[in-house]
């Protein structure tokens, strides 16, 4: 059996932990959501960059090129999508290479690039990216994003619903408690109200993306697994 272990930061990653193994990057609210939701809807690829003004330079640089993201939750001046994954409507991006940067999420793809695969999590794809994994057999390792250093409540959810339906047995402490975690969403009334119960999700509700919240818990949705190949900077979909 593969083994399982999970981080509630990229920052908790150990030296070689990754090393051979699949790691599964997962932000929740909202950019692996949207990176899911992108593809599906027709985008070329994904480019994932850490930073506002690098983004500019790359999608500058590249035609067909949509400059996309958000910080502090907010389209920045000049892009022409923000990170809501309704904003990704096929008739707007389709054949287009997507630039996106975001706060944390795109931060913890660059992060892991020291898998052998490195992979976009969401609740949307979880049951395709679970036969993915699956099917592959390497071990794996869930790198929850968080929110500015901190841990998210709804990445450490979403990391324990892929335990879930992973079905491995895991003794990684971090796996255990989202495992856990994801075993008492009854307590909210169920995944949504749990996820709408997290700090990232109020703030975002505050500021009218709502809708981002809730599609973002419609588990399973998509059977797009994104594919980070972190040498030619582009995720794609497999
Ligand atoms: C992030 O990467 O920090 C998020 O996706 C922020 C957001 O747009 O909600």
């Amino acid at each position: 059996m593969p083994t399982l272990d999970a981080v509630a930061l990229p920052d908790h990653l150990v030296a070689d932990q990754l090393r051979g193994k699949i790691a599964v990057v997962i932000d929740i609210l909202r950019a692996t959501t949207t990176i899911v939701e992108a593809l599906n809807n027709g985008v070329s690829c994904v480019v994932p960059v850490a930073s506002v003004d690098g983004a500019r330079v790359i999608a500058h640089d590249r035609e067909d090129a949509l400059l996309c993201g958000e910080r502090g939750g907010v389209r920045p001046d000049g892009f022409s999508l923000g990170n809501s994954p309704l904003e990704y409507e096929p008739s707007v991006i389709n054949g287009r290479v997507c630039v996106l940067t975001t706060t944390n999420g795109t931060r913890a793809l660059h992060m892991a690039t020291a898998a052998d695969e490195v992979l976009v999590g969401a609740i949307t794809n979880v049951e395709a990216l679970c036969d993915w994994i699956r099917r592959d057999g390497r071990d794996v390792v869930l790198v929850c994003s968080g929110t500015d250093g901190r841990v998210s409540f709804e990445d450490c959810l979403g990391a324990g619903l892929i335990v879930d339906r992973l079905g491995y047995s895991s003794s990684d402490n971090a796996a255990m408690m989202f495992h856990a975690m994801e075993g008492a969403v009854e307590r909210f009334g169920g995944l949504r109200y749990a996820v709408e119960s997290s700090f990232h999700a109020k703030r975002l509700i505050g500021m009218g993306f709502g809708v981002d919240v809730a599609f973002a818990c419609e588990a399973g949705k998509s059977s797009i697994v994104p594919v980070f190949d972190s040498v030619v900077g582009e995720i794609i979909a497999d």
